[in-house]
């Protein structure tokens, strides 16, 4: 089996020394990485900017990027070869219009930076999902947690998408921690206990190779 995760953060320039960019951490994403490669997957992991070292498991070959665009490219050329996808990238839904080539440099009160939108990753490789792929899609939501997390699913031609809420203490950015309900295509909902992101992994992992089993059966 091949899977492709994406993981971390984008970081988006706006001059030389400063970029938009968030909290994401990357862990969720190695634990994914990694417990996949210890079931027996080659894994293309395709990170953003973290602080982690590349996983040590020969299996697992790591990809560094900067930008939401370059995370596009590299993922865009694993997907048609893998057949597991996971997005657990927080990537930037927008970067500065214009990178100034030189720092920009402090006058007037105010500083107005114009932001175009980027691509979606997970939805425009939906778009050329094969039937026997399975995507996995990350929702991280403040409110209506499920609705968004529905909407998200079907937009991005998902076949999972795990959800964490930030109004459950421990779940979501900066945390060893998570706490996540999984909903799949078919309307299945599981709601699992806040645990390390590890666990958290090994419940994914298991829950796609049960979706993936039920489709081969
Ligand atoms: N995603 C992606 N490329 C983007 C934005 C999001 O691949 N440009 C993926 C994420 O990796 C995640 C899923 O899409 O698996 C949902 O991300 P999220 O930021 O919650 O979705 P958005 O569509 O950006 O919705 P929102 O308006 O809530 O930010």
């Amino acid at each position: 089996m091949r899977v492709l995760i994406t993981a971390g953060p984008t970081y988006e320039p706006i001059d030389p020394v400063r970029f938009i960019g968030n909290h994401s951490t990357g862990k969720m994403g190695y634990a994914l990485a990694e417990v996949f490669a210890e079931n027996g997957a080659q894994v293309t992991l395709i990170s953003g900017p973290t602080n982690l070292p590349d996983p040590a498991n020969p299996q697992i070959r790591t990809t560094r990027v900067e930008t939401a665009a370059q995370m596009y490219a590299a993922a865009a050329a694993a997907a048609p070869t893998a057949d597991v996808w996971v997005f657990a990238a927080a990537v930037a839904d927008y970067r500065p219009r214009d990178v100034a080539p030189n720092k920009i440099k402090k006058d007037g009160d105010t500083l107005t930076l114009e932001l175009v939108k980027n691509v979606d990753i997970a939805a425009a490789l939906g778009q050329t999902k094969r039937a026997e792929q399975f995507s996995v899609g990350f929702a991280l939501e403040t409110n209506d947690e499920e609705a968004h997390a529905q909407g998200k699913l079907r937009r991005k031609n998902f076949d999972l998408i795990v959800l964490n809420s930030l109004r459950d203490p421990g779940a979501g950015f900066r945390h060893d921690t998570n706490k996540v309900t999984l909903l799949d295509a078919a309307g299945q909902k599981t709601i699992f206990e806040l645990k390390p992101k590890s666990a958290v992994a090994h419940d994914i992992v298991r829950t796609v190779f049960a979706c993936l089993s039920l489709r081969n059966a």
